[in-house]
């Protein structure tokens, strides 16, 4: 008899295709989205149920070996606001309180790795205390999608609770996860593939043209990944040459120069401006008001945009950026080759959906159900150490 899941918060269905795609048998999937349901009865040929958990209990058919939960991660993602009363948080915990009352031999959940730090911490720490209560043996480790079969860094922070006895030893071995080239070529003709090209003298496809593989759009970063506004005068606006050299002497120094005990840097004197650069610079940073680069603080002078982690070309021979809801956006992330955002089924093999899994809707939604889903060869990695902490081979 196969093992069986249910999983809650199922989106579309990634963490559940690696386990199905490991063997086990799905009896239950919940989520509040019809579209998410719709795409995941389709793909897994599952009876997935829409259902606002924080309501309505799930009803399973039978007690399941394991129950999966990827509950919501927009309050906890460094990508986010971070807001730790973000109402989404406590979903994290009500999955540890619905496996209490469905009793799984294993309950697994899967969040950003942000849930591990500053106030955020407490959710974690309250779903391991109500696993831990309920007598689950408890364990979490921190993997990344690119050391378990996926081109693309994703570190995500993972939780088993286990009704065995002895403690759980988390050993997943590494698998290779390639890079962007592996999977971003022969597309052609396959469904949720439609590149859209950017319009010819559009600010979006000057910037584009301007950036190279590897490199974003950034103006608080230094080094050859970045390419900063003032490359790009056609759209930005010309600067000089004493100019641009007051403009990287603020990228450095807003870094280095910190005055507070928190955030990442602070605006800057003009001062050490002149300092820095071996000539006054106080007319030097009104011009750069006047062009829109620069801005004026209390006693202190900063840039204007910072635009870090825009424009964002991948790059063929290495793994992707975590494709996340934004991949169709060019002025997010672009193709490592071509003048344009990814497609939906770009993103899709990006997370290591097969070229099968249809998506459904929206084309906005299509790239939200794939940037939120557990890329399925993780959880099928995943799947296989949970088969065999089942099977005691563990
Ligand atoms: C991170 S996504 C899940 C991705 C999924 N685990 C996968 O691998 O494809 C979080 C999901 O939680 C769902 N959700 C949010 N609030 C919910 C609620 N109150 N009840 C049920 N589902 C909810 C969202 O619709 C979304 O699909």
């Amino acid at each position: 008899m196969a093992l069986t899941f249910a999983s809650l918060y199922s989106g579309c269905g990634g963490f559940d295709l690696g386990f199905a795609q490991a063997g086990f048998r799905c009896i239950g999937a919940f989520d509040a989205d019809p579209l998410a349901i719709q795409v995941h009865r389709l793909n897994l040929r599952s009876n997935a149920i829409v259902c606002d958990l924080t309501t309505t209990a799930p009803s399973l058919p039978e007690r399941p070996d394991v129950l999966l939960a990827g509950s919501p991660c927009q309050g906890f993602s460094t990508a986010g606001t971070r807001n730790p009363e973000d109402p989404r948080n406590s979903l994290l915990v009500l999955a540890g309180q619905l496996a209490v009352q469905i009793r799984p031999r294993v309950f697994v959940a899967e969040n950003v790795v942000g849930v591990m730090s500053g106030e955020h911490k407490r959710y974690w720490d309250s779903l391991r205390q109500t696993l831990e209560a309920a007598g689950y043996r408890v364990a979490d480790v921190c993997c990344d999608a690119n050391q378990l079969g996926v081109p693309q860094r994703r570190r995500r922070m993972v939780m088993f609770g286990s009704k065995q006895r002895a403690d759980i030893q988390v050993r997943i071995p590494p698998q290779p996860g390639g890079v962007v080239s592996k999977v971003i070529e022969s597309l052609v003709g396959l469904p949720n593939h439609r590149p859209v090209a950017m319009s010819k003298d559009s600010s979006t496809a000057l910037i584009a043209a301007r950036i190279a593989a590897g490199q974003k759009l950034s103006n608080v970063r230094g080094g050859p990944r970045s390419v900063h506004t003032w490359h790009i005068p056609e759209v930005f606006g010309r600067t000089s040459a004493a100019e641009r050299s007051v403009l990287e002497a603020l990228v450095k120094l807003r870094r280095r120069k910190r005055q507070r005990s928190f955030g990442d840097a602070d605006p800057v004197s003009a001062a050490a401006i002149a300092n820095h650069i071996g000539q006054p610079a106080r007319q030097l940073l009104d011009a750069l008001i006047a062009k829109g680069y620069v801005r004026q603080k209390p006693g202190s002078f900063d840039l204007t945009h910072t635009f870090n982690g825009k424009f964002r070309r991948l790059s063929a021979d290495a793994p992707s950026p975590t494709v996340d809801t934004r991949f169709g956006d060019p002025r997010y992330f672009l193709h490592p080759s071509k003048n344009r955002g990814l497609t939906v089924r770009e993103a899709a093999r990006l997370q290591g959906f097969p070229d099968d899994f249809i998506l459904e809707g929206p084309v906005r939604s299509q790239y939200r159900l794939v940037g939120n889903a557990v890329p399925p060869p993780m959880a099928y990695h995943l799947a296989t150490f949970v088969r065999d902490l089942l099977l005691g081979s563990q």
